[in-house]
């Protein structure tokens, strides 16, 4: 594999809004993020990427981009990016920003132009048709749910929405667009941003050789994706992309992929000469999303996350590289999704943060990750702040459920878990803000916090930092960025272990999801711990001896190989 600059990657997704607040208003701001540099530093992380900033109504919180030139002045203005890129590179920190391009808001001035003359110029920078019958074009579903298309007042005229109607998709087909949206990424990359996480990239084509289709639901629409997502013909706009922004800058970009990104093309998205550095796919995430089966069934959930995990490595093997992360700001916290609430602890948190930080692939990490941040479950319905949310409250409710059934749907698997303030310390709101901030701080922040655990050298914190420490140390890391991955223990049931091998090293490296302690067979010599979350002694009789969720990095002896 070509060597990167960006494959020693650990990286840190930062939600801006939830971060710190400097200035009193309860929002997080560039400002707050700067304060927190050195923090940052000193976890180990060295690329940070920034969920969105730019100017926007709010209604999906950023990824509703109302002018792509300006950032919101509920974050700063672009001074303080400027300082923040500054403050971070001297830190060896680089940034990354969000570009959201399959839409805008409904706010950018390009489609409130386009809503007053749909025929005219702008008109061609959205996906406009007429409707059919007095109804829809067609009857797709929108990503978060009800019909994809929205009436333009007194037309028979509807634009495409693939998620909130306040979210318009733009029409890539149409060149001057294109133009429009590569001059605006020079312009950040210009600036001194080193790369892009880029929003929902699989829907940038559209197929319309459509009428409807039978319905898959209720509500007499159907989940269109085969006609939205990687279509044929969208690796065309995806090479121009790249060629005209990316490419000339070295930057890296993560693409944002659907889950079913086929295998055979997973070499054109994340080749040496794909369209992007790496990508975020969903297929081990989706597990969770999709269902709620897995709460409190760690082992099953751990075989079928074991099969997803390996299954991916097999497919990207010698083509690139896939990131490994397990928390965004659009998913619950990772041990709330299976790990029994009675033994959630130090030992099931580092454990489950090993799952896949050792593996091949780019590893992210998102806040609050590190010091064990947990959902913070509500008791009204009002306390949520997400459309998303409440689109699908509304759902429940219609499918016959009660309220308090449906809350507890909406407890259970809301991504607005993922959002609530940065718990920096034990002073009132977490140390997030003086005032009280814009989304509810999780009562839980007087144990759990940053403060707490960073001079705690057997804190979640620390182990984050020590697996941080060895990915990035000038012994390991070439083995852990380059190295070849090898399943192990691949049949026992509760346990996820795998070598990774290069040259004369050889690491293995095990996780124990069951509450038990168990014992493995191992025939090579341990040479040496490298991490372990316990500090027992675990050989015996050629066979390992782990405790309930350990985790543990171990190095063979590769000369008896
Ligand atoms: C991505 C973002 C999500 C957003 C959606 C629409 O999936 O991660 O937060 O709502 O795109 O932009
Ligand atoms: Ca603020």
């Amino acid at each position: 594999m070509l060597k990167k600059w960006w494959h020693n990657t650990i990286g840190y997704q930062i939600y801006p809004k939830s971060f710190q607040d400097t200035n009193e208003d309860g929002i997080g701001d560039l400002k707050g993020i700067i304060a927190h540099l050195d923090d940052l530093a000193d976890l180990g992380i060295n690329v940070i990427w920034l969920c969105p900033i730019n100017k926007s109504p709010m209604k999906d919180h950023g990824y509703d981009v109302s002018d792509y030139e300006e950032i919101d002045p509920m974050f700063g203005c672009k001074e303080d990016l400027q300082e923040l890129i500054l403050e971070a590179e001297k830190r060896g920190i680089k940034i990354l920003m969000d570009l959201v391009i399959n839409h805008t808001s409904s706010e950018h001035p390009w489609f409130q132009k386009a809503l007053k003359n749909p025929d005219g110029e702008y008109g061609k920078y959205y996906i406009i048709k007429e409707g059919k019958d007095g109804k829809e074009p067609n009857n797709w579903r929108s990503i978060f749910g009800g019909s994809a298309w929205e009436p333009i007042k007194d037309t028979n005229l509807y634009y495409l929405h693939l998620f909130t109607k306040w979210q318009p998709d733009l029409n890539w087909e149409n060149p001057i667009l294109r133009e429009k949206i590569y001059k605006m990424i020079n312009g950040w990359l210009n600036l001194g941003i080193r790369g892009f996480r880029v929003d929902a990239i699989s829907h940038l084509k559209k197929d319309f050789s459509y009428t409807n289709l039978p319905p898959d639901g209720n509500d007499g629409y159907v989940n269109g994706f085969p006609y939205f997502s990687n279509v044929n013909g969208i690796g065309t706009f995806l090479n121009e992309l790249k060629e005209n922004t990316f490419q000339r800058y070295d930057a890296m970009t993560i693409g944002e992929v659907d889950e079913n990104l086929p295998s055979d093309i997973f070499s054109d998205f994340v080749g040496e000469n794909g369209y992007f550095s790496t990508i975020f796919d969903f297929c081990h995430a989706e597990l969770h999303v999709n269902s709620a089966q897995w709460k409190n069934k760690p082992i099953a959930f751990i075989d079928e996350l074991k099969k997803v995990l390996f299954a991916k490595q097999a497919v990207v093997k010698g083509k690139g590289m896939l990131c490994n992360y397990l928390e965004n700001h659009d998913l619950s916290r990772v041990v709330e999704r299976f790990i029994p609430e009675k033994e959630i602890d130090f030992y099931s948190k580092s454990m489950v943060g090993g799952i896949n930080f050792f593996m091949p692939g780019i590893v992210f990490l998102y806040q609050g990750q590190t010091i064990g941040m947990m959902d913070y479950k509500k008791e009204t319905i009002k306390s949520f702040q997400d459309p998303t949310t409440f689109i699908l409250y509304e759902e429940y409710l219609k499918s016959g459920i009660t309220e308090a059934e449906a809350l507890a749907q909406i407890n259970l698997k809301t991504r607005e878990h993922a959002r609530t303030p940065m718990q920096w310390n034990a002073n009132p709101y977490a140390g997030f803000s003086q005032v009280e901030p814009w989304f509810g701080v999780n009562p839980n922040y007087n144990e759990i916090n940053y403060e707490a655990q960073k001079n705690n050298s057997h804190s979640l914190y620390a182990f984050y930092k020590k697996m941080i420490a060895l990915r990035k140390s000038e012994e390991y890391q070439e083995l852990f960025i380059y190295g070849d991955f090898i399943p192990k223990y691949e049949t026992e049931s509760g346990i996820i272990g795998y070598q990774r091998n290069l040259g004369n090293k050889s690491v293995l490296i095990i996780n124990n999801a069951k509450s038990e302690e168990t014992a493995l067979p191992i025939t090579e010599k341990i040479k040496k711990v490298l991490i372990s979350n316990y500090n027992n002694d675990i050989l015996s009789n050629e066979s390992i001896h782990l405790q309930r969720y350990q985790f543990v990095v171990l190095e063979l002896d590769s000369s008896i190989k």
